[in-house]
């Protein structure tokens, strides 16, 4: 009978382990987790952006992004828009790397473009997951939208992307095949759910051949919104300002 009550005892003692184990996990992983598939986040974009142009001689700096917005059909179905992408007051979506891309393009004061994709992306986070998963066991490049920019006039391409499985999206790669990048330096700032850069780098750079220069500026999703400070710092620790 003892040893019975002893053995109930070690019992619940593993139990209240697991349970507090569990719920460690639950708030390391599963709260950003949710928060990034089903919770909106607020920005007031102008402020959010705001940083004040630096002085770079005479470099020429396009900042290239891509995001899930505005290559998705949820524009009509806002509600059914997962958070990793944020909205401003007025209602309008804003992709992470939109964001960041517009901050790194006020600091360098050059020009900035979207790279857009001829198919939309479903408007559920898990869709688009196995979309891109889809892609990435296909060859060949997507179909862009619109005109691309002419890269000659550049000498930095600074471009920003979110990491979709561990590497660049299908669209950034199809991007990088198709424009001029001789004589470029390109600088690259991932945004991430919690892997980091992963292997996206490396694979920017097999499509690059070469040309990605350290350091990379890595952003996780939930820190975007507050990312301009860390921004403006890798961009004058990159032009030595
Ligand atoms: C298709 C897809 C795949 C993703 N894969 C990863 C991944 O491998 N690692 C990671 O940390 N986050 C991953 N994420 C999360 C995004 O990288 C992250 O939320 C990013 O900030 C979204 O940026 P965006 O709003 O510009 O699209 C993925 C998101 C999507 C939609």
């Amino acid at each position: 009978m003892e040893k019975s009550k002893k053995n109930h005892k070690k019992l619940y003692i593993v139990l209240a382990v697991l349970l507090v184990v569990a719920a460690l996990v639950f708030i390391r992983s599963g709260l950003p987790y949710l928060q990034r598939h089903y919770h909106i986040v607020h920005v007031n974009e102008k402020e959010a952006v705001a940083a004040k142009k630096m002085e770079l001689g005479d470099r020429k700096v396009l900042t290239v992004y891509f995001t899930r917005v505005g290559n998705s059909g949820f524009e009509d179905d806002v509600d059914a828009v997962a958070s990793a992408s944020l909205m401003e007051e007025n209602g309008k979506l804003i992709g992470n790397s939109g964001l960041l891309a517009q901050m790194a393009n006020n600091c360098t004061g050059g020009d900035l473009y979207a790279i857009t994709t001829e198919k939309k992306y479903p408007s559920s986070y898990n869709d688009t997951v196995s979309e891109s998963a889809k892609e990435n066991k296909q060859d060949g490049q997507l179909e862009l939208a619109g005109e691309l920019p002419d890269t000659s006039k550049y000498d930095t391409i600074i471009v920003v992307y979110p990491v979709w499985w561990g590497t660049i999206p299908k669209a950034v790669s199809s991007f990088f095949q198709q424009v001029d990048l001789q004589s470029k330096t390109i600088y690259v700032i991932a945004t991430h759910g919690g892997s980091g850069v992963a292997n996206s780098k490396n694979d920017l750079q097999k499509v690059t051949n070469g040309t990605v220069e350290e350091p990379v500026l890595e952003v996780y999703d939930k820190d975007v919104t507050k990312a301009l400070p860390e921004v403006t710092e890798w961009i004058e620790n990159l032009f030595k300002l």
